[in-house]
Formats: structure tokens, sequence, C-alpha cells
């Protein structure tokens, strides 16, 4: 089979990695893909908004099945286009990407359905948000669309509740809800259309600096799995997964591809924060070495609605990546140095990287993602910091406490 991925992060990467490996991959073509893909596929420069060159390109290449890595493309309806013009792909439709595009219809969603998450109330106005923070005290200010992880503001007093709202003018709608307290965790579902199949777990760190400091990114590190009890697993899907595609299902509409339910862990239960309409990065970078199977004849069975008879295997080793971004990320990375070589003994993931000749420039905020296993988690951990520490790259950072007590 030729395939043709989408997408150019650290998610990406470690999806060409992974895919390159079955024996059931011809070709892989990745658009517009990173300096990590082009060792291991072939770079495509082909604009994913532009779904007629992307069909184009599907007909010559004789691609069999395009993946979408990032939600952009998928909640612009990529999917669908291919659907219409006959190509398989990997990835929720237009109006099932609503789960990640629209937090108000996601909201609305649980509502619906019952699903445990935290209380809110929608705002097209400054005034009325701002009272509603007030009321809350601690709360969290979220824009409604696609914003990288950067959009949301968890907040501890009105006054900053009132800053994070003034932010964020001119809005069409804006988002105040409860703050959520407990360890959160990003639990991953595979659907086809009829069945649903839970498909790893990890845990994400999101602020920027040791310690959990610093503003919100779309991720410094993970690690895999998340270390949730098989029962806590059993309460997710029933209480949160499950009831959102029936929901979705009652709306018409058939959820297929990746699930990724953002959970908090509160004393009252799991709750859900929020949805994704496709892998966490860096949650990708841990997910994938600890799968053994083959995961792009479970991404076709997944296409076909024939999940219930892939066989998924995941190994008992843990996984830690680390993410080493740009100086100033998120706020203004400083692009454009030269990267250093990696050892070829080593898993690195690139994310924001770009082959400059024979060399490797840093063009995005997220950069590499040293990644290791282990037996247990401090061995995991432990690796990926001997990996990371052979990165010398002075104009890159990154957290020293990933996969650590201090979560
Ligand atoms: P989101 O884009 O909705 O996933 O939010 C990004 C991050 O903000 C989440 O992963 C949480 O760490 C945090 N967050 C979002 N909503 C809440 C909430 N209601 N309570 C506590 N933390 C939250
Ligand atoms: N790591 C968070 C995300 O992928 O949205």
């Amino acid at each position: 089979m030729n395939i043709l991925l989408i997408g150019s992060g650290g998610r990406e990467h470690a999806l060409a990695w992974k895919i390159k490996q079955s024996p059931l991959c011809s070709s892989l073509f990745v658009a517009p893909g990173n300096a990590g893909t082009a060792k291991i596929a072939t770079n495509i420069d082909l604009d994913w908004s532009n779904h007629l060159a992307v069909i184009a390109f599907c007909d010559k290449a004789e691609i069999t099945m395009v993946v979408v890595g990032p939600e952009t493309p998928l909640v612009a309806g990529l999917v669908d286009a291919l659907d219409q013009a006959g190509i398989m792909a990997f990835g929720p439709s237009r109006a099932a990407a609503q789960v990640e595009g629209s937090k108000a219809f996601t909201k609305e969603l649980c509502d619906q359905a019952g699903i445990p998450t935290a209380a809110y109330r929608k705002f097209q106005d400054v005034d009325g948000a701002k009272a509603y923070a007030r009321s809350l005290g601690k709360c969290v200010v979220k824009a409604d669309g696609l914003m990288a992880g950067k959009g949301v503001f968890v907040v501890q007093t009105p006054e900053a509740a009132e800053a994070a709202i003034d932010g964020l003018v001119p809005f069409d709608c804006i988002i105040i809800e409860e703050l959520l307290e407990g360890p959160e965790v990003s639990f991953f579902a595979l659907a086809d259309g009829t069945t649903v199949i839970p498909f790893g777990t990890a845990c994400d760190y999101k602020r920027a600096y040791d310690g959990n400091l610093g503003p919100n990114t779309g991720g410094m590190g993970a690690f895999s799995p998340s270390g949730i009890t098989p029962d806590l697993s059993v309460r997710i899907l029933l209480e949160i997964i499950y009831p959102t595609i029936s929901a979705l299902r009652s709306r018409g509409i058939t959820y297929k591809g990746i699930l990724y339910a953002g959970i908090m862990l509160t004393n009252r239960g799991p709750k859900l924060i929020e949805y994704n309409c496709r892998f966490g990065d860096p949650e990708c970078q841990v997910l994938m070495p600890r799968l053994e199977s083959d995961l792009l004849e479970t991404m076709v069975l997944t296409v076909n609605g024939l999940l219930e008879d892939a066989t998924v295997v995941w190994g008992d080793q843990h996984a830690v990546t680390i993410v080493m971004a740009s100086q100033g990320y998120p706020g203004a990375p400083q692009t454009g140095s030269i990267l250093p070589e990696t050892d070829q003994a080593d898993l690195v993931f690139h994310a924001g990287t770009k082959l400059d000749g024979h060399r490797v420039r840093a063009i995005g905020g997220r950069v590499l993602c040293p990644t290791a296993k282990g037996a247990d988690l401090e061995e995991a951990r432990q690796n990926a910091y001997i990996v990371a520490s052979k990165i010398n790259w002075p104009e890159g950072f990154y957290r020293k406490d990933i996969a650590q007590e201090s979560r």
C-alpha cells in the first residue's frame, strides 16, 4: 500500500516511524513532513487545505490510504473530500471533528448525554463573562475554536480571569468553566462506526517550565502508560467515551478514527476536560514505541468498519518523551538555529525541523522529542534524559522534571 500522511509535527514523525514498520506499507509520503520524516519517507510539498490538490496527488502516487495527523485538516473536512473521491482516509469527518473544533459543541453534547464535565457557561459579551468568572472565583477561561492548546487560561482569581477575558477580545464566543482539580490523563480510543476500543493512555505536561510553571503549551513531554487502574479505564469508557459516540450517532454523526479524551481524575470521579479528534502530541511519541502490533493494519480495519477484527498488542515497557523547544516558546519562539546531529541509535522524533541542504534547521516552537523506553517509568525517564543530554542545542530548552513526581 502507498500511504500519504498529513502533518509535520512530532506526532507525525512518530506515526510515520510506526507505519513504516508495517509489512503492508510499500511507499510512505508525508505532506509536508519535517527533517525527521525526510529520513524515513518522502516529504511532499502539498497544501493540505487544497483538497483537490491532495486528491490529485493521491491519484498520481496511487495512494491507498491517507492518514490525517493534525486537527486543522480534519476540522476543515479533508476526510470528507477524500471519501467523496473514493480514497480511504483515516480520521473523523468534519462533522465528527467538531468534538475538537468547537468547545461549545462538545459541552452541549456532554449536557445531552450526561457526560461528567466541568460546569460552564458560554458568553458572547465581555461583561457577562466577567460577572460569571467573578462568581466562580477560580475558573478556566477558554476561547472557542482551534487554538493549539494556547487559548486556555487557568486562573485563580477574578482579576486574572478579567485579564484573560480582556486578552481574548474580540471574540465570537468564550467559555468560562469550573476549575477541575486532580491528576490529568490523556485517554485514547479507536472507533470505526460500530466498535470502540481503548487505544492507550498517557500523561502530558502542558506548562512550559519545571514545576508546572509558566504558560500552557501544546505539551512539553509525556509518559505512557498513565498508570490509571483497569477499573478507572472501564469507568472512563462507560461514563465518557461510549456515551459520546452514541450521542454523536443520535445526531447522525459517525465517529471514525482516534478519539482523544483529556480527563481530570477528580475526587468526584473522572471528568472530561476536552476532546481532540486526533492523536496527542507529544502523547503519540510515547504510544507508538509501546505499540507492538501493526498500526497500519489497525488503521485500515478502522476505516473499513472492521475494528473488531484488529489485534492490538501493547508492550509492557514504559515510554517517556521530552520536548525540546526553541527559546521563547510558546510566545515568540526564536527559530532558524542549526540543530546538532543526533545519535543514530537514539529515538529522537522531530517536530518543527526542516532540512536545509545537509543541515537541519529549527523552524518551529517544539523542535525535537528525545524518547526512550524502560522496564518502569523511572528507567524510561532516565533513558530519555540520557538521550536529551546528548543533544547540544543552546538555542533550545526543555523541562527537567518530565515523568517525575512533581506532576
Ligand atoms: P483544553 O484545550 O480544553 O484541553 O485545555 C488545556 C489544558 O488546560 C487542559 O489540558 C488542562 O490542563 C487545563 N484545563 C482546561 N480546562 C480545565 C478545567 N475545567 N479545570 C482545570 N484545568 C483545565
Ligand atoms: N498534548 C496535547 C495535545 O495534543 O492536544
